[in-house]
């Protein structure tokens, strides 16, 4: 049986997991860890991002970490068959409707971001955003050509209660563990979706986490408030689109979006799907210059969430510490580290 399914997937992808699967080879030599085709190489490889084969393999597995996805090359594949669509289809598969994102700022990277020492500072803010449901999936969703020229693309957003109430449960869970205040972010001024969550977050917090803190927010606000004071956050629970930008903005702060990690978790006893937030860079490809910190951190997520290797999670997490502590930076971070070197840092801090 796979413990860990790795899909390393396209651009940086393969670059940054190889390091992250050396660091598990390290903290947990006994682990079973098997590689896949995921995103373009798989439509290359199969004609499809992701075959129902390896969607089993994930389903089968207990955690399954994922590089990146998508490329020009692909960007005229057809719509559903597109590297970003195999994602979609394995995030939907999976059933990981709660996507964890941590905005940490390490104490060595105060200075790493482009915003003022302190205001990022001690930065602990967590993104949960919802994963399998919003605009990203809902129907109808077309392109269509108009009898008097021109084109109209309609997407759909759609929420339902109980997709709502599963993943701000999430967030308020969370947040008792942590400093107790749930911001919920939506536009409950213009969508009738944002109203829905508005209401349904309020009904859930009332009927049964009282004791947590909650704040409603307008997502744009909320843009705005992340970048102005963003220590003022603890948990923030999105939709799927909203959260996508907002946590893109998050990873900012800590750095580099190189070093955001994230974790989409569903039911209980599943397994959970674990990215770096970031994509498959294009533009630094092949070059050995990505940041391979966000995917040792979504293994580190990983160890702790699916694995139930909490020790190896805490060494992983130190040894990330220690590195930058020692001065290790790839180029996004200001430095001149190589992918494989920043890997090679966090080994030897091991
Ligand atoms: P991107 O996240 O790939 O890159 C944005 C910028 O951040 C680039 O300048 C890139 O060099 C930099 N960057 C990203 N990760 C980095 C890292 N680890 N180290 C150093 N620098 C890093 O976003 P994009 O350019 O908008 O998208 C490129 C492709 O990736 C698209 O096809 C997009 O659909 C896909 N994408 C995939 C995922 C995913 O697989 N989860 C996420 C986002 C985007
Ligand atoms: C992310 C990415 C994906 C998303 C894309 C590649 C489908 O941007 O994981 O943040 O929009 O969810
Ligand atoms: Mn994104």
């Amino acid at each position: 049986m796979t413990d860990l399914l790795l899909l390393p997937g396209d651009g940086i992808g393969p670059e940054v997991t190889r390091q992250a699967r050396r660091v598990a080879e390290v903290v947990a030599p006994d682990l079973a860890i098997e590689e896949r085709l995921f995103g373009g190489c798989s439509y290359d490889e199969h004609g499809l991002p992701l075959t129902e084969e390896t969607l089993a393999a994930a389903k089968a597995a207990k955690a399954v970490l994922m590089g990146a996805v998508g490329g020009q090359k692909w960007a005229g594949a057809p719509r559903d068959k597109r590297p970003e669509a195999g994602l979609l289809n394995l995030r939907a598969g999976m059933e990981v409707f709660a996507n964890l994102r941590p905005a940490l700022c390490f104490e060595a990277l105060a200075d790493a971001s482009s915003l003022k020492r302190e205001l990022v500072q001690g930065l602990d803010f967590m993104i949960v955003r919802e994963l399998t449901g919003g605009i990203y999936f809902g129907s109808p969703r077309f392109i269509e050509e108009l009898p008097e020229g021109g084109k109209r693309a309609v997407d759909t957003q759609v929420y339902t209660t109980a997709e709502i109430e599963r993943v701000a449960r999430v967030a308020f869970e969370l947040a008792r563990g942590r400093r107790n205040k749930v911001h919920s972010a939506e536009k409950s001024n213009v969508m009738d979706s944002g109203l829905l969550w508005r209401e349904v977050v309020t009904d859930l917090h009332k009927r049964e986490y009282a004791d947590v803190e909650l704040e409603h927010i307008l997502a744009d606000n909320a843009a705005m408030q992340i970048v102005k004071n963003p220590k003022q956050f603890d948990v923030m629970v999105t939709d799927n689109l909203f959260g996508d930008i907002l946590s893109d903005a998050a990873a900012q702060l800590t750095g580099s979006l190189g070093m955001l990690p994230s974790a989409a978790l569903g039911a209980p006893g599943k397994p959970g799907l674990y990215e770096p937030i970031h994509g498959s860079a294009p533009d630094i490809a092949g070059q050995n210059l990505a940041n391979p910190l966000a995917a040792i951190l979504s293994l580190e997520m990983a160890l702790r969430w699916s694995l139930d290797r909490a020790e190896a999670a805490d060494k992983v997490y130190a040894a990330v510490v220690r590195a930058l502590e020692g001065g290790a930076r790839t180029r996004d971070l200001g430095g001149a580290l190589t992918t494989e070197q920043m890997g090679e840092a966090v080994l030897a801090a091991l």
